[in-house]
């Protein structure tokens, strides 16, 4: 990955690739933002007049390359757009500069090495910058350029290999540990969109299991996988219904990560269909070229403990990833198949297309056995959630009201979209079985909302659990903004570490 470095060095004296200044939308036209001061000199103080000429506003997003003049050390300087510039005396929101840094590092794909000069107020605005420019500086390449590759050297265009972040002070004990926790956090975002990129025929649920358990071994994690005969064995009957119809059978991973001077632990289980064809009710073309992203929570909970036990954090954190493919066969469940979960209840599937609540009911069962102090799920689980709050924002549905405004906060602290969505009682009953104890499938209406209601029959009582529908947000399918790239996004990472970092500190609202 981008390796990022803090610098005392001045704008104008280091060598690099490109220069990255920041611009807003001041009151009277285009500003250009502090820590560009010494490449605003370097073009006789006409910085911003020259963009305005170029047709440059300030506004988010929007990147202007520039020859660079003589004084600087660079051949081009990369100007920014941060919004709208805060009142005096005020800094600029953390998500802007999150944002600006990532379109920068998007811009200067294929470039080595970048020095940014945006402002930095203080040690959030390190964070911010240094997670944006890792995070935009993301490509998923390892399938691409075969031939080239093959034919040595010169393969696809490579992200951003270095950034240095100036006005940012390596001796500075804040800043030093700001930098060192965005590299953490925007690592194993990266690796979470990674697993999501990966295709299905390479990752599958073995597969995961495998890459899950070497990188918990090297970071001191304990895992634990659960393999078909184990899952037949312990009466894993949601897993094993949804992956006996593939060739690639399911597993269920368990990561432990402990601190022993932890005084909470958190569990957090993650859907993880490597792919999901829809089963016996199969989905139609054009609803399925993307469903390699339904593991999308199971990589964010994976991401997520990993990145406690890099933090060293003083909580036990510990990943549940419910993995399973979900194929059509002659071994496959049927519509009409009644299954016996891990908790013992009965479930009618009406609709194999249903399956991530069934692997995450036996999962959600399994982390109430250690009784933790709460349970997060991550799922992309319904399509009628990105019905309702599109492609950029989770829902958020809990069993306790106060855990699921400190998540909603959370979320929007870390700079990720997310909305409470509620969990009304009527529509339990739509899933009312006349053959079995509940049915997979209830109303279409309210579709988010009746899975929530699903998987809280499956979280043992007293248990605060909250539930995050990431299937709108896991994948982006529109144009690259910000530090989000095309595909997977990792989705939640961000969330469930904050989650961890307040729940060790005891600062849980
Ligand atoms: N994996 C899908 C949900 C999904 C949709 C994720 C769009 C990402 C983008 C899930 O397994 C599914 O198929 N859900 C069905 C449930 C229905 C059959 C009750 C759905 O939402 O249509
Ligand atoms: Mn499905
Ligand atoms: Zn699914």
């Amino acid at each position: 990955m981008t390796a990022l470095t803090l610098s005392t060095a001045g704008a104008a004296t280091l060598r690099a690739d490109a220069l990255v200044v920041g611009v807003a939308k001041g009151p009277k036209g285009l500003v250009v933002a502090a820590g560009a001061e010494a490449v605003d000199k370097a073009f006789d103080g006409k910085l911003a007049a020259v963009l305005d000429a170029l047709g440059a506003s300030g506004g988010e997003g929007e990147t202007t390359k520039l020859p660079a003049p003589a004084g600087l050390k660079v051949p081009v300087v990369l100007a920014v757009g941060l919004g709208t510039a805060p009142e005096q005396d005020e800094s600029f929101d953390e998500e802007a500069l999150r944002r600006a840094a990532g379109a920068a590092a998007r811009a200067l794909h294929g470039a080595k090495k970048a020095a940014f000069a945006l402002p930095l107020d203080d040690a959030s605005a390190v964070t911010a910058v240094a997670e944006g420019a890792l995070l935009g500086a993301y490509a998923f390449t390892a399938y691409q350029g075969g031939e080239k590759k093959a034919a040595k050297g010169s393969g696809p265009k490579q992200p951003l290999a270095e950034v240095a972040l100036l006005g940012a002070k390596p001796r500075d004990k804040e800043h030093k540990a700001a930098a060192e926790r965005a590299t953490v956090v925007a690592t194993e975002v990266n690796i979470a969109r990674d697993l999501v990129n990966t295709p299905p025929n390479d990752l599958t649920p073995e597969a995961f299991a495998a890459v899950a358990s070497a990188t918990a071994k090297e970071n001191g994690v304990k895992v634990q996988v659960l393999d078909e005969k184990a899952l037949v064995k312990g009466g894993y009957g949601g897993i094993m219904g949804v992956g006996k119809g593939s060739e690639n059978l399911p597993r269920l991973v368990k990561l432990s990560y402990t601190h022993p001077k932890a005084e909470k632990t958190l569990a957090f289980v993650g859907k993880g269909i490597t792919y999901d064809s829809g089963g016996i009710s199969l989905k139609p073309a054009g609803h399925n070229e993307t469903m390699k992203c339904d593991m999308a929570g199971a990589a964010a909970v994976f991401a997520s403990v990993v990145a406690v036990a890099k933090l060293g954090l003083q909580v036990n954190v510990t990943g549940w990833l419910a993995l399973a493919e979900n194929m059509p066969s002659g071994s496959a469940t049927k519509p009409g198949d009644v299954l016996r979960m891990y908790s013992g209840k009965t479930v009618e599937v009406l609709n194999t297309d249903a399956e991530g609540r069934l692997v995450l009911g036996d999962a959600l069962t399994k982390a109430s056995e250690e009784n933790p102090d709460a349970i997060v799920d991550v799922a992309t689980l319904t399509g009628a959630m990105v019905l309702a709050l599109g492609d950029r924002t989770f829902g958020i549905m809990a069993n306790d009201d106060a855990f699921r405004t400190s998540i909603h906060e959370i979320a929007e602290e870390v700079g990720e979209s997310s909305w409470p969505m509620p969990l009304p009682e009527d529509l339990r009953k739509t899933m009312d079985s006349p053959t079995a104890d509940i049915a997979n499938m209830g109303v279409r209406m309210g579709g988010g909302l009746v899975a929530g209601l699903f998987l809280q029959e499956f979280v043992g009582e007293g248990i605060t659990w909250a539930h995050l529908d990431i299937a709108g947000p896991a994948f982006h399918e529109g144009a690259p903004y910000g530090y989000t790239p095309k595909g997977g996004t990792g989705s939640a990472v961000r969330t469930l570490v904050r989650l961890a970092e307040r729940t060790a500190t005891g600062d849980l609202g």
